[in-house]
């Protein structure tokens, strides 16, 4: 790894450096009621669009970059509405932002408006932080996060912490510094489109289903790359959620299986299911008709609703550029299984399909 050993000045966020400690354990959120704030929204968006100066659509399935709207400024009906367009788009993006200069404690406050926070089993938190704030730091003086895609592709399409009773919804990634020149973006991909652009036979043939999700193998790989000093706050976590889910408040179908932390489909035999997934993995892979890619500066915050969309790092910069965020994740819903649906004429409905008439 050829590493650019350039002196540039110290991190811009010192207090939000990681911070590693091979002892700590954290206790988790638990069960908990989920009331999406989603459900109380305005569709008509009045409070968040109210400063809006441009509200531009990234790619027609995913991603809506809102200009002229700051977070710290949003009411709790704007953000009310926040997680409604966030579930209808997948992801916003939202630049110059001052919600990275707040403080921890009303970052945390705002992103506690979606739900309770998620308390990461083995990405650091800063130092004299909360343990709810994920800190990403890749920098020449913090190798860790190069080390541990050095030998396989940084493309993994996932959703954070899926093996959760209840995953993540809503959830906000803090540019504080990126790398100089290009590179360090995030690929963000529809879920939704994912899975409505399957054939109707294909889909209903998912629907019912369930897999497992672990955290078994990223927890391997702390262990393999950081011996003692890896950290373990948390015992592996693993839980049956359906293939294919249900948005709480768009009632939107999503897939529901990612190549970080889905094993198995539950039932299937060993063949049968490594090839289910891997067709799916490869379809979400090139599925580049139903992605959107940000680029970052810093002061951009992106939020995306991890129950309809997965997500990519690039880390295609040099090594030894400084790129520094940080992440909060609010729990929601345990998934909602999409009903396998009789003979409901999808198949006629497919337009592109119709046309051709392969239906
Ligand atoms: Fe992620």
């Amino acid at each position: 790894m050829a590493i650019d050993t350039t002196e540039t000045p110290g991190p811009l966020y010192p207090e939000y450096l990681p911070h590693y400690d091979p002892l700590e354990s954290v206790v988790t959120v638990g069960r908990f009621e989920h009331d999406d704030p989603g459900h109380r929204a305005d569709p008509a968006f009045p409070n968040l669009l109210k400063n809006a100066t441009n509200v531009l659509e990234m790619s027609p399935h995913c991603g809506t970059e809102l200009q002229g709207v700051q977070i710290s400024d949003l009411s709790k009906a704007g953000l009310d509405e926040l997680a409604l367009m966030v579930a209808q788009r997948g992801c916003l993006v939202l630049r110059d932002q001052t919600f990275t200069d707040l403080g921890f404690e009303r970052q945390r406050e705002i992103a506690s408006h979606f739900g309770p926070l998620h308390k990461h089993g083995w990405m650091p938190h800063p130092k004299q932080g909360p343990e709810e704030f994920v800190i990403v730091y890749d920098s020449k003086d913090d190798l860790r996060i190069r080390k541990s895609w050095a030998r396989k592709s940084p493309i993994q399409f996932h959703v954070d912490q899926s093996p959760e009773a209840q995953p993540p919804g809503a959830t906000f990634f803090c540019m504080l510094e990126s790398p100089p020149g290009a590179g360090g973006d995030t690929i963000i991909s529809s879920m939704t489109r994912a899975f409505s652009r399957l054939s109707p036979s294909f889909r209903k043939r998912l629907e019912g289903l369930t897999a497992v999700h672990t955290t078994a193998n990223p927890i391997a790989r702390e262990i393999r790359d950081n011996g003692e000093k890896a950290v373990i706050r948390r015992p592996i976590t693993r839980s049956i959620h359906p293939v294919v889910t249900v948005h709480p408040v768009t009632g939107e179908k999503a897939l529901f299986v990612n190549s970080s932390y889905t094993q198995s489909i539950v039932g299937w035999d060993e063949e049968e299911s490594d090839y289910l997934l891997k067709f799916l993995f490869d379809h979400i892979n090139r599925g580049h008709d139903f992605t959107c890619r940000v680029r970052y500066e810093p002061g951009t915050v992106v939020i995306w609703d991890q129950r309809v969309t997965q997500h990519s790092q690039t880390l295609d910069y040099p090594a030894g550029g400084r790129r520094h965020a940080f992440r909060l994740t609010p729990l929601a819903n345990a998934p909602v299984a999409s009903l396998v649906e009789e003979d409901d004429g999808e198949c006629r409905k497919d337009e592109g399909r119709m046309m051709l008439n392969l239906c």
